[in-house]
C-alpha cells in the first residue's frame, strides 16, 4: 500500500512547467529546438572562463572551496556593483547581493515580501518560471495588458484607477527585450510606470537577464537607475540580474539590488535555502569580470545573437501569412501570433512530427491565454540549424 504522504496545500497538486514538460521531446533523435531560452553553447567563452577557473583553483587561500558569505563573495560583489555602474546605474557594493541565479532572487523576494492572497501584477505575457513561483507562493496573479513595446502603461493606469492605493504588492516585469515576447519599453513608458508605482504605493521587480544582449537601436536607462529621477520612486525598484544569458548559466550566478531592509530580510531567507551561491562559481565569475572579458565578449556576443535573429526572421518571411512575428532588438526571443486559420496548439504536434519545437504562448499566461501566440527562440541553434528547423516548420504550417 503506498504511503499517504501529507503535502503542504501548495504542493498537493502542483503544475510543473510547461516549458520543461517539451523538454522530452529533445531527446527525439534530430529535433531543432526553437523552444528552450539556452544561451549557445558555441557562444561559451570556454577560453576566458578556463583561465578565470585556472585562476580560482590556484589561489591561496583557497576560499572558493571553503563555505562563503551568504550575500557573496566581495571581489564579485564589487565587480557586480562596477557592471552596474556601466550599465548606468550607481550602485554601493552593499546594495547588492549575489544569488544562485536571478530565479532565486525572484523567489527569495516572494518569500520576504509577499503574504499569501496578496495581489501581484505581471506583464500579459510573462515568464512562466516567476508565474510559477507567485503562484506557490500563494499570490493573487493579476495582468497588465502590453503590446509590441511592453506594459501599457496608460492602461496599467486605467486599471489602476479607483483601487485603494496600497492593494497591489508588487508588480513583475521584465522591461528590457521581455521573455518572451523580446520587447524593450520605451523610456516615457518607464517613467509613466514609476509615476504609478508611487502614486499606487506597490514596489516593482525589475527582472534584467537580456538588457546586455542589444543588438539594434539605443540602451535605454533600467528602472533601478530612472528611479532616482522621479520624485518618491526611490527604493521601490528591485533590480534582479544574472550572468546566464551572457556568460553561462551553469554558473547559477545572479544579483539583486534592493533597499537594505529588503535585502537583509533576503539574507535571512537565502541562509535556510543554500547557506551561500556556490563559492566556486563566484570566484570564476569575479576572475572573469576583472579580467575585462565580459566587456571584451559582450560585442561579439550581441553581433552573434542579432545575425541569428535577422536569420530566423527572413526564414519565417514565408509564412508571414499564417504567422505575424515580432522583430526584437535584443535579447533571445521572437513572439508570433498565428493567424488565418493556423491554430498554436494543433501546430505544435504538426512541428514535433517534423522534428522541430517551439513553445506554445498559452505558458506564458497568467490567466486568459492568447491560443494564436508562439514563442521561438533563435538563440541556441546554429545558423544552418535556424535555415533546416524553419524549412521544418513551413512543413508543419503546411500540415496544420
Ligand atoms: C525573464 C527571466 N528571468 C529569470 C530567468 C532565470 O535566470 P537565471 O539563470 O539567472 O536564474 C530567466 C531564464 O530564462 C528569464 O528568462
Amino acid at each position: 500500500m503506498p504511503l499517504d504522504y501529507r503535502f503542504t496545500p501548495a504542493f498537493e497538486n502542483p503544475t510543473g512547467s510547461a516549458i520543461r514538460e517539451l523538454f522530452k521531446y529533445l531527446a527525439q533523435p534530430g529535433m531543432i529546438s526553437f523552444a528552450g531560452g539556452y544561451p549557445a553553447a558555441a557562444f561559451f567563452d570556454q577560453q576566458g572562463l578556463q583561465q578565470a577557473a585556472a585562476e580560482a583553483i590556484g589561489q591561496t587561500p583557497l576560499d572558493c572551496l571553503q563555505y562563503g558569505a551568504t550575500e557573496g563573495l566581495p571581489a564579485l560583489r564589487e565587480q557586480l556593483a562596477a557592471l552596474m555602474a556601466r550599465r548606468g546605474a550607481a550602485v554601493h557594493v552593499d546594495d547588492l547581493i549575489v544569488t544562485t541565479g536571478s530565479q532565486q532572487g525572484f523567489d527569495l523576494l516572494l518569500k520576504v515580501l509577499l503574504a499569501p492572497g496578496a495581489q501581484v501584477l505581471v506583464e500579459r505575457p510573462t515568464y512562466p518560471a516567476a508565474l510559477q513561483a507567485l503562484r506557490l507562493a500563494g499570490a493573487q496573479v493579476l495582468s497588465a495588458a502590453t503590446d509590441a513595446e511592453g506594459l501599457d502603461t496608460q492602461a496599467l493606469a486605467e486599471q489602476l484607477a479607483g483601487r485603494p492605493s496600497g492593494s497591489i504588492a508588487l508588480l513583475y516585469c521584465v522591461p528590457t527585450f521581455a521573455n518572451p515576447t523580446g520587447a524593450c519599453l520605451p523610456l516615457d513608458r518607464r517613467l509613466a510606470l514609476l509615476r504609478l508605482a508611487v502614486q499606487h504605493d506597490f514596489l516593482i521587480i525589475e527582472d534584467d537577464p537580456y538588457g546586455a544582449l542589444r543588438f539594434a537601436g539605443q540602451d535605454v536607462p533600467s528602472l533601478l537607475a530612472l528611479s532616482e529621477q522621479v520624485d518618491g520612486a526611490q527604493g521601490r525598484v528591485i533590480h534582479l540580474s544574472s550572468l546566464s544569458k551572457v556568460l553561462a548559466p551553469g554558473l547559477r550566478v545572479g544579483w539583486m539590488v534592493a533597499p537594505a531592509a529588503i535585502r537583509q530580510r533576503c539574507l535571512v531567507a537565502k541562509q535556510t535555502v543554500d547557506l551561500c551561491t556556490s563559492p566556486w562559481t563566484q570566484r570564476i565569475a569575479a576572475n572573469y569580470l576583472a579580467n575585462g572579458a565580459l566587456e571584451r565578449a559582450l560585442p561579439s556576443l550581441a553581433a552573434g545573437y542579432k545575425e541569428k535573429c535577422e536569420r530566423m526572421l527572413a526564414g519565417l518571411r514565408p509564412m508571414a501569412e499564417y504567422l505575424e512575428v515580432s522583430a526584437p532588438a535584443g535579447g533571445m526571443f521572437i513572439w508570433g501570433r498565428c493567424r488565418n486559420g493556423l491554430d498554436a496548439k494543433a501546430l505544435l504536434p504538426k512541428a514535433i512530427a517534423q522534428n522541430v519545437l517551439f513553445v506554445p504562448g498559452a505558458a506564458f499566461y497568467g490567466e486568459h491565454p492568447d491560443p494564436s501566440s508562439i514563442r521561438l527562440s533563435f538563440a541556441a541553434p546554429g545558423l544552418a540549424e535556424i535555415d533546416e528547423g524553419l524549412t521544418r516548420l513551413q512543413r508543419a504550417v503546411a500540415a496544420a
